[in-house]
Order: structure tokens, then C-alpha cells, then sequence
């Protein structure tokens, strides 16, 4: 007999077990326990869909199982019970096969209960309290959104970012989603101009941005303010043989002369509103006060950058979420402070105009969401 293997979903168990109870990472818990049950490559890309899908909806797959429920749940029974729902309601499985195949990856203990409540619920579709448990968001960013989007648009924008992201791989292998590369690409950077990149870790951005720049005195010079954050950043230019000069510095006060580059990148630390889909965990983590303190280090950001660029310099600020409070609402920090600042031509392609900057909401070309503002000193 062949030595028992876990399945993917007594893995899926275990992992969001691990995610819910110990805040672990999504992807770093399921990395790790994905090398230990050595599952083969088709079970492990199961195995990631189940974990991430079921944190994704986890919201809507409590809602759905709450009416069957009557005591308290332990924390194995809860992920079992939310893994059957999220296959049952989200992923399409058979109903037979999700509710026979949960119960296996469970103890003999509970299988009874999770056999009941699946089967209860795969005969009755759930009935939503409202949209944004039906979504699987939390209240606040279903308002926010709403708010800032409008309704109509920010439904659209969350029912896409519950889709898992497809992988847009660049010529050089590095992996990026197609809204990051327009974003280095409407810097338009030219080999001869002095360009600066002041939040840049990981260095998707710097490395896209040095692409045919081959002197040293021709680098990218790349900037970051967390030392673990610099050090993947470097790691990422030695490996794509990037011409980036990495440096450890605080965006919001940089080590440099007033007016020395040519295109400044402020691609800021933000809520991460619109690239939800990419960490299905980031709904859960991320607090409603973040945006208030985000947009205040924003501002702080672009006042640095502004100082460094000289007299035709363009200054680009991107931020992946769709908050105003993080997009137009820095940009009107910046007309007031920086009147002198004009627009740059407009950005090409689905953004939309949203006060003087861009918008590329998630459900327009399938990308993250992001904003785009850019300006130019004259
Ligand atoms: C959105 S990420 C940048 C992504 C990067 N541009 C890319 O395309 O790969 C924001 C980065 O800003 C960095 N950061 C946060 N506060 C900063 C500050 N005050 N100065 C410089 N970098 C900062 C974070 O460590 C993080 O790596």
C-alpha cells in the first residue's frame, strides 16, 4: 500500500485553519504546507484555489451556513464547513462530490455535523442579507467604494476582484500585471533622462523602467524606505541583470539635490483597494483608518518628489486602490500646494479621467485596479 497522502482539501483545512486563527499570510502559510504534503502539481493548483477562494468568501460562506448552525463552532468544523460552502456556491463543484469529499478530509468526530449542513445547504440556495455579504467584503469597503465609485460601478469593480488574477509574465520573465506596466510605461522615460523611483520595492516598476539602459551613469535609481523591502529589491535587479541603482532611503526625505531628475515615481504605499483579487487575505487584514493615515504619507511623498524635479521634469504618483481619499484627493493637495505643477498629456488606452488624473477600474481590461496621476514642472 502507498503511504497515505493528505488530500488538497484536508490541506485547505488545515491551512485556513491557520489563517483565520493564527492572522498567518494566505500565501506563505499555504507555500509551506503545500512542499510538506508534497501534493502533485495539479493538486497543489486545486489545493491553492480552494484556500484562497474559501478566504476570499469567507464572509458570504459564513452567511450561507449560519441558518444550520446552532451551537458553537471549533475552528476545524468552521473551515470544513466554509471549504463545502465555497465549493458548493462559488467554485460549482457537484453537489455530491463537495459535500463527500469535505467530509472525508474531516475527523469522524464532526463528519456527521459538516455531512448535515452541507447537505442542507447544497439543496437550498443561501438568501443574501444584502450585497456586500453576498460579495464576501467587509461593510466598510463595500461603502467606501460605493461612496467614492458610486454603486453601480463599485459592484462591478468587487465582483472582479473576487476572480483569481491571470499571470502576465513580461519579456524578461519577470511577472507583472499588464495596469503596473502601463504605469512604468507612462512615465516615458527616454535612455538620457535622470530617473528616480522613490517607493520601489519589489522593483517591478524600476527594473520595467531600465529596460535598454546599459551605462552605469544611465541607472534607474531606486529607492526604498524598509530595509527587508531594499534587500528584495536588489535581489530582483541582480536577477533580471537590471540597470538599477538601489538604495535604502526615506521617500519623504530623500537624499538629493532640489531639481535633480527628469521623471520622479511615486508609486505610493496604499490601501490596496483595487488589487484585492491578488491577496485574497488583504480584505481581512486592512483597517478603515489605514486610508486617512495612507493619504497623509502620500502627501508627504509627492511634496518630496516635487522638490526634486527639475525645471520640464514629469512627476508620476500611482497608487493601486481606487479610494479618493488616496487619488484625487492627494492630487488636490498637490494643485493647492504646487500650483505650478500642469498635466501631462492624457494617459492612452481604458483609464478614465478622474479629476486631472486616470482611473483603470479592475472590470475595464481585466488588471488591477490603479490611478495614475501625472504632472509636469515647467
Ligand atoms: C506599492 S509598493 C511599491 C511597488 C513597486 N513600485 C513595484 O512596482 O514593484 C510601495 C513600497 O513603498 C515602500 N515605502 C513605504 N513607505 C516609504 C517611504 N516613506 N519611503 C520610501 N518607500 C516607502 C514600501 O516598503 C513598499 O515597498
Amino acid at each position: 500500500m502507498s503511504p497515505s497522502r493528505p488530500t488538497s482539501r484536508r490541506v485547505a483545512i488545515d491551512a485556513l485553519v491557520r489563517i483565520d486563527q493564527g492572522g498567518a499570510y494566505a500565501n506563505l502559510v499555504l507555500a509551506g504546507m503545500l512542499d510538506q504534503a508534497r501534493l502533485s502539481s495539479e493538486d497543489r493548483r486545486f489545493t491553492t484555489e480552494l484556500v484562497y477562494g474559501t478566504t476570499r468568501m469567507r464572509r458570504a460562506c459564513d452567511a450561507a451556513i449560519e441558518p444550520y448552525i446552532l451551537g458553537a463552532l471549533d475552528p476545524p468544523t468552521r473551515a470544513a464547513l466554509r471549504l463545502g460552502a465555497y465549493q458548493l456556491l462559488f467554485l460549482r463543484t457537484p453537489p455530491h462530490a463537495a459535500v463527500s469529499a469535505t467530509v472525508d478530509a474531516v475527523g469522524r468526530k464532526t463528519s456527521g455535523l459538516v455531512n448535515a449542513v452541507l447537505r442542507r445547504l447544497a439543496a437550498r440556495p443561501p438568501t443574501w442579507p444584502d450585497v456586500a455579504t453576498r460579495l464576501s467584503y467587509p461593510d466598510w469597503i463595500f461603502d467606501r467604494l460605493c461612496l467614492d465609485l458610486g454603486p453601480e460601478v463599485a459592484v462591478a469593480a468587487l465582483e472582479v476582484m473576487n476572480q483569481p488574477p491571470p499571470v502576465t509574465e513580461r519579456g524578461d520573465g519577470y511577472i507583472q500585471d499588464l495596469a503596473s506596466q502601463w504605469v512604468a510605461a507612462a512615465l516615458e522615460a527616454t535612455d538620457r533622462e535622470r530617473v528616480l523611483d522613490v517607493c520601489a520595492a519589489p522593483g517591478g516598476k524600476a527594473t520595467a523602467l531600465a529596460a535598454g539602459r546599459a551605462t552605469s551613469s544611465s541607472a534607474v535609481v531606486a529607492a526604498d524606505l524598509r530595509g527587508s523591502r531594499a534587500l528584495l529589491l536588489r535581489r530582483n535587479v541582480e536577477r533580471l541583470r537590471s540597470n538599477v541603482a538601489v538604495l535604502r532611503a526615506d521617500g519623504a526625505q530623500l537624499p538629493f539635490r532640489d531639481g535633480s531628475f527628469d521623471r520622479v515615481l511615486v508609486d505610493a504605499p496604499c490601501s490596496g483597494l483595487g488589487a484585492l483579487r491578488r491577496r485574497p487575505d488583504a480584505r481581512w487584514r486592512i483597517e478603515p483608518d489605514a486610508i486617512e493615515r495612507l493619504a497623509t504619507l502620500q502627501r508627504r511623498l509627492v511634496d518630496e518628489a516635487v522638490r526634486v524635479l527639475a525645471p520640464g521634469a514629469m512627476l508620476v504618483y500611482s497608487v493601486c486602490t481606487l479610494s479618493v481619499l488616496e487619488s484625487t484627493g492627494v492630487d488636490d493637495h498637490l494643485a493647492s500646494v504646487h500650483p505650478e505643477l500642469v498635466p501631462a498629456a492624457p494617459m492612452e488606452g481604458p483609464w478614465i479621467a478622474s479629476g486631472r488624473g486616470w482611473l483603470l477600474l479592475p472590470q475595464a481590461a481585466g488588471t488591477d485596479g490603479m490611478y495614475v496621476l501625472r504632472l509636469r514642472r515647467p
